[in-house]
């Protein structure tokens, strides 16, 4: 086996599997190192995204919802369903499955595109503009060298100052995706992509859950008019949010977690839970690169320290995804994978933060590209919007779920796409077309304008974008 690369990539999440895909397919001798464990010690490529976050948490997302579907959806559409039963240890299994379906086919994209895959932490012994000697300690210890490498190590949950996970009371997104008993309460501390998730999964099975989040707003980042509505029906749901709380002492007993607080009143609150959620942020990891063996640099906030391209303070060494700064999300850290070794190759590598979308999978589900309409406030943009509830689109009612809207933003004097917003059915779905036009700089009306299929949720996004005119046709 080669030990010596054009290319060494650290890190095999979104960011550093699509880095090393992309690298080889531009005819580098590549190599990526990843040290994440299956339950058996092997190899587990894929990163927090494939083994404890995007796709574990949407196929409990799924599951549940099924789940809730059959205890109260079916009746209205004249389905009764007696006898409804719940496996969870099924429903982890599956999840587990659809866990290792992707580690194995990452393996497998390894070896199509003949990138040669390393099982173990990588970490810098030395190097120069000339190259960099990695050492890769796994099952057994290996050193090889790289003209290039590409650092995408991550990030991990961040605790609360005091309060360490156990991922048996106390859980981080790990031991949220694994309980193997329905808490009867659950607390989560956050109320962020991560708590407004793995808290509707816990509440369609059956939990009751409380959401302690420190800010006074609802999903500060989020529209405001979107983010009414998505906490509006998220409540209905029984999800209950508590804003502006701030956290006191935690204490973890033999079975049950007891949280102090005190409310947006001020008053002092206590929450005895079975187990308590903590999604307050992620912090980026550089443990064991020996970052600082090399000089390489990182900012105030732990994040490597990067230019526009990705590039860090030391000669052809890169770094993407979470661990650097920009929005922690997988498609972005797949984005600057892919740009950075078009970079290696001479090529234009390029993304475009401002169509990076959003969406949380929470049902509805709540999607958005662009600016927001406070944000377009606070830049005195001049702007016209334009707004469609799903209660007066056809597929919707027929899908039984009209709650929600697509809200479109477009510039007052040129009719430019802005941002595009939807709480509601199939958002993460329908966002796409918004990605689209936005990175074509289409205009509202180039929207309206075309032919939507009949009956399709996506008519909502053309009646929106004929909204900004005053001229929807359907409500
Ligand atoms: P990671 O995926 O964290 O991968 C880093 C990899 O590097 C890991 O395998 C790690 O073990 C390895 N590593 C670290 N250091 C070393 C070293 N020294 N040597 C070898 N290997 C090393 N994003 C979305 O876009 N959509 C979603 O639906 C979504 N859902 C999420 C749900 C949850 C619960 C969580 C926690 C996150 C979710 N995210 C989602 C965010 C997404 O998971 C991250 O943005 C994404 O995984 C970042 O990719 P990355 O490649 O930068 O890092
Ligand atoms: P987050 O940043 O989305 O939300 C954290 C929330 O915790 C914020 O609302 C914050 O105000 C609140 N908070 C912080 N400190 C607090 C405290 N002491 N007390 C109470 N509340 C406090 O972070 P989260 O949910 O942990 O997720 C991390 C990241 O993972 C996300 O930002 C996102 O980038 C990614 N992710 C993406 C998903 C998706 O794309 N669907 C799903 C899950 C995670």
């Amino acid at each position: 086996m080669s030990k010596n690369f054009d290319v060494v990539v650290i890190g095999g999440g979104p960011g550093g599997y699509i880095a090393a895909i992309r690298a080889a397919q531009l005819g580098f001798n590549t190599a990526c190192i990843d040290e994440w464990k299956n339950e058996k010690g092997g190899p587990a490529p894929g990163g927090t995204c494939t083994n404890v976050g995007c796709i574990p948490s949407k196929a409990l997302l799924q599951s549940s919802e099924h789940y809730e579907h059959a205890s109260h959806g079916f009746a209205e559409h004249g389905i009764e369903v007696k006898g409804l039963g719940l496996n969870l240890e099924k429903m982890l299994g599956r999840k587990n499955t659809v866990v290792k379906q992707n580690n194995d086919g990452i393996l497998y994209l390894f070896k199509k595109n003949k990138v040669t895959f390393f099982h173990g932490r990588g970490s810098f012994t030395k190097g120069d503009a000339n190259g960099y000697e990695i050492k890769v300690a796994g099952a057994a210890e290996e050193s090889i060298t790289a003209k290039h490498v590409i650092i995408a190590t991550g990030s991990n949950a961040r605790a609360l100052p005091g309060v360490p996970f156990d991922e048996q009371l106390i859980l981080s997104n790990t031991g949220a995706l694994a309980i193997t008993e329905v808490p009867k309460k659950l607390g989560v501390i956050g109320a962020g992509v991560i708590g407004l998730e793995m808290g509707s999964v816990w509440r369609r099975l059956g939990a009751e859950v409380t959401v302690l989040e420190a800010l006074p707003a609802f999903l500060g980042a989020v529209d405001e008019q979107i983010a009414k509505e998505a906490q509006k029906l998220l409540t209905k749901q029984g999800l209950n949010v508590s804003l502006g709380v701030k956290i006191g002492e935690i204490k973890a007993g033999k079975k049950s977690v007891t949280v102090e607080y005190t409310d947006a009143k001020g008053d002092a609150q206590k929450g005895e839970f079975d187990k308590l959620i903590v999604s307050i942020g992620r912090t980026p990891n550089t443990i064991g690169l020996n970052a600082e063996g090399v000089g390489l640099k990182l900012d105030e906030r732990g994040f490597i320290a990067v230019d526009g391209d990705c590039k860090t303070n030391l000669p052809n060494v890169w770094a993407v995804g979470d661990v650097v700064r920009g929005p922690m999300l997988a498609h972005k850290a797949e984005e600057e994978g892919v740009a950075v070794a078009e970079r290696i190759a001479g090529q234009h590598g390029h993304v475009n933060f401002n169509t990076i979308p959003w969406v949380i999978y929470t049902s509805p589900e709540i999607a958005w590209v662009g600016k927001t309409e406070q944000q377009l406030k606070a830049d005195g943009v001049q702007y016209k919007a334009g707004t469609f509830p799903f209660l007066a689109n056809g597929r919707a009612r027929a899908l039984g779920d009209t709650s929600g809207m697509v809200k479109f933003l477009a510039d007052a004097k040129t009719d430019e796409i802005l941002g595009v917003h939807i709480v509601g059915p199939m958002a993460s779905e329908l966002i796409s077309e918004a990605v689209v036009a936005m990175e074509f700089r289409a205009s509202s009306e180039d929207i309206a304008r075309i032919c939507h299929a009949h009956p399709s949720l996506s008519e909502a996004t053309k009646e929106a974008a004929l909204a900004v005119d005053k001229r929807s046709l359907n409500f």
